[in-house]
């Protein structure tokens, strides 16, 4: 609908109701208005991050797993319930079979501003056109070396020739605000900081800098170990570059810099380190239906529980998502005395 219609469409309204259609539907006991929701539509990946995933890994039986019609639904809910901003994530999105029909649907939802996406970018080369087709309007992308055996040791399965490839098609079809996704670990690619910089500078898209976050047992490290942080990623960037800090906000763990003058902005997503839980204006939907108000508090609620029980009651289920909200915390705390708080991994999670 075009604005000029949904204006005139709201001017039948009277102003009490008007004012009631425009009130934010979803507040939790803080006063945070919550507008932005994250969804994973699998646990699948056809990558194995050593931050991410263990080697070996079991993923969920189908049943327990949304469909996509479940998740269409509660999208669809979430936008009649004021949110306007959703992520696709995963594991890896675009591995969900038949995921472009979702992704289609969802883009076409009245009410939303922005459809984004997190991948791999394993099959961004074949999807970014669809993919802007169907209405997705930003796309991360996770990449933490360009150095082919050593990106192959830290996916254990991806080929990095591929992801360029996609990340280029991305660029090509006209996406704006690329990100590229960057978790530095220390004694494995910090000395890629700067390379990956430049790679973002030259095709003039964006780049976050991510500090790992303790979600799940990992086989292949000690995550105290390896942590590097975003200060010293930052230290070793102003070695050849001037930042200066952008003032705008995302609301989230995230903080973005001009580089010298590129059109190039760099972030520093900083969970573990800085607190941003007093502006949190989102939740996350895990891919078995669970509502996570908080990505380091196990407070939840089982939508599909609720989805199964009461099929095609988009009544119900908005009962519930406002019911909800309630129960997000003031606050996250991931380490409780050095000790990892969470057994979730960030797979299922939904990054
Ligand atoms: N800590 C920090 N970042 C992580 N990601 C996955 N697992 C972790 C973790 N434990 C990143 C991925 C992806 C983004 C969504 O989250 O690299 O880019
Ligand atoms: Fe897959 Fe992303 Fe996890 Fe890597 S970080 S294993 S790409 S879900």
């Amino acid at each position: 609908m075009s604005l000029s219609t949904s204006k005139l469409k709201m001017s039948h309204l009277e102003p009490q109701e008007e004012a009631q259609q425009q009130a934010p539907k979803l507040v939790d006991k803080h006063g945070r208005h919550i507008d932005y929701v994250r969804l994973s539509v699998t646990d699948r990946c056809d990558f194995r991050c050593v931050y991410c995933m263990s080697e070996e890994m079991t993923f969920l039986p189908r049943k327990q797993v949304l469909s996509l019609e479940e998740i269409y639904q509660v999208a669809k809910t979430f936008t009649e319930l004021g949110v306007n901003k959703l992520r696709l994530t995963g594991g890896e999105p675009l591995v969900r079979k038949n995921v472009m029909s979702l992704i289609e649907k969802i883009g076409s939802l009245p009410g939303l501003n922005e459809l984004l996406l997190t991948t791999n970018g394993s099959q961004l080369e074949k999807l970014a056109a669809p993919l802007k087709a169907a209405g997705v309007t930003r796309i991360n992308v996770s990449l933490d070396s360009l150095d082919a055996e050593s990106f192959h040791r830290m996916t254990r399965t991806g080929k990095l020739d591929k992801v360029l490839r996609g990340i280029e098609a991305a660029v090509d079809v006209g996406f704006e605000g690329i990100r590229l996704n960057t978790v530095i670990l220390r004694g494995r690619n910090e000395h890629e900081i700067l390379d990956l910089l430049e790679y973002a500078i030259g095709l003039g898209i964006n780049i976050a800098y991510i500090e790992e976050m303790p979600l799940g047992e990992v086989s292949d490290h000690d995550r105290l170990e390896t942590t590097f942080s975003n200060d010293d990623v930052r230290n070793v960037i102003s070695e050849r570059y001037t930042l200066s800090a952008i003032e705008e906000t995302t609301a989230g763990p995230s903080r973005y810099y001009e580089v010298d003058s590129h059109q190039t902005r760099v972030g520093f997503i900083s969970p573990v380190s800085h607190n941003f839980c007093d502006t949190c204006n989102r939740v996350r939907l895990t891919v078995e239906g669970r509502l996570l108000l908080c990505l380091g508090n196990e407070h939840s609620m089982d939508l599909r529980k609720v989805l199964r029980e009461n099929p095609g009651n988009d009544d119900i289920l908005k009962e519930h998502i406002i019911k909800a909200m309630d129960l997000k915390p003031l606050r996250h705390y991931f380490y409780d005395k050095d000790e990892p708080q969470l057994v979730r991994f960030m797979n299922m999670t939904g990054g």
